[in-house]
């Protein structure tokens, strides 16, 4: 039975295909404004620090959902602190469960930087393709999913062509030495693994309860904010903080780099929401092209033989991932 619904608009075009336009461009700029920011600097300045960039990250996105909250509850006359803390923290008891993503996301963020430091935009964005393979695992482990033969074979060449791209060597590296690049793909690793296990903790939480996207999200912003402000500002980095200050080593592009993080995480939570997650994954797959165009002309980037196949392949491993879609991970239905 068709069920008829009227799609939810910006402008005048459909949310679903705004958020997804706007993923693909965010993603091509996200690789490459945090490599600019991490290697185009002042040598005279310290570099600034990845702790606090996330926490900055953290703190917009937070801002942005408060604001969001806040006009809809005062849209319906029911905007007091009251409700607000209720909705936190005390309606049901899920909002302990959005602990998990939080920190997860919180150490994801952090590896982000690391990987872009010690590999080139191009090669990280395929080599973090790799987050469709895990965020499938933990869905077959944890949401009980099943995937068709198609998919598992679309994952499988999606893990052979992210190997090619490794096996391309110094070739297509911007200068980086083989253990940073060790380092990078190590980074770039615990990342998917990360993100995989968040985003399926995420829609599990989601899947079950009632609470709005920007609620969650606020959840997951000041979960995030607590380690990143304890471990990682004062912990990690609190000596340097106390000598050069919160935002030394800052330039346009450490706020250019922060801003693509922030508005990054809640085009994600948009996607899931208007779109899903398949669709996701070939936004991410179309910014890979865009960012090696970029890199090709911004960083020396040369596309080699082995790269172009293997970006090929993760390309049309995607798409045979999308193809098949069984559809089951809109995750807002239960929403
Ligand atoms: O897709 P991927 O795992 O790379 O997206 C993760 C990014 O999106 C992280 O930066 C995370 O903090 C952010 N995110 C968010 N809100 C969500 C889901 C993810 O801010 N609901």
């Amino acid at each position: 039975m068709t069920v008829l619904r009227t799609e939810p608009t910006l402008w005048g075009f459909p949310l679903k295909w705004v958020s997804l336009v706007t993923l693909v461009v965010q993603n091509s700029a996200l690789a490459l404004v945090m490599s600019y920011s991490r290697h185009k600097r002042d040598p005279s300045q310290p570099a600034y620090l990845v702790s606090t960039a996330v926490v900055m990250s953290e703190f917009i996105k937070l801002a942005v959902c408060v604001a969001v909250y806040a006009r809809d509850e005062a849209a319906i006359g029911r905007l007091s602190m009251q409700t607000f803390l209720t909705d936190m923290f005390g309606r049901d008891s899920h909002w302990k469960k959005m602990t998990v993503p939080a920190v997860l996301y919180f150490v994801q963020n952090n590896l982000q930087y690391v990987a872009v430091q010690y590999l080139d935009p191009a090669t990280f964005q395929v080599t973090y393709q790799m987050k469709i393979l895990t965020t499938a695992l933990f869905s077959v482990m944890l949401l009980n999913r099943t995937l068709s033969r198609t998919k598992w074979i679309s994952l499988i060449m999606l893990t052979f062509g992210i190997a090619i791209v490794q096996m391309d060597g110094k070739k297509t590296e911007s200068g980086v030495g083989g253990m940073e690049k060790l380092l990078g793909l190590a980074a770039v690793t615990v990342a998917c693994i990360l993100s995989g296990l968040a985003g399926v903790w995420f829609e599990k939480v989601l899947k079950g309860t009632q609470a709005s996207l920007f609620l969650r999200n606020m959840q997951l912003c000041l979960f995030s904010l607590i380690p990143g402000l304890f471990f990682g500002v004062f912990m990690m980095d609190g000596t340097a903080v106390q000598e050069d200050g919160f935002f030394q080593g800052y330039t346009a592009w450490t706020w250019g780099a922060i801003l693509c993080q922030a508005i990054g995480g809640l085009i994600v939570a948009l996607v899931v929401k208007y779109a899903d997650n398949i669709l996701k994954g070939f936004a991410t797959s179309l910014s890979i092209i865009l960012s090696s165009i970029a890199s090709f002309f911004l960083f020396d980037f040369r596309l080699t033989f082995l790269f172009t196949i293997g970006s090929s392949v993760v390309l049309y491993a995607t798409h045979l991932y999308g193809r098949h879609c069984e559809c089951s991970s809109n995750i807002m239905n239960g929403m």
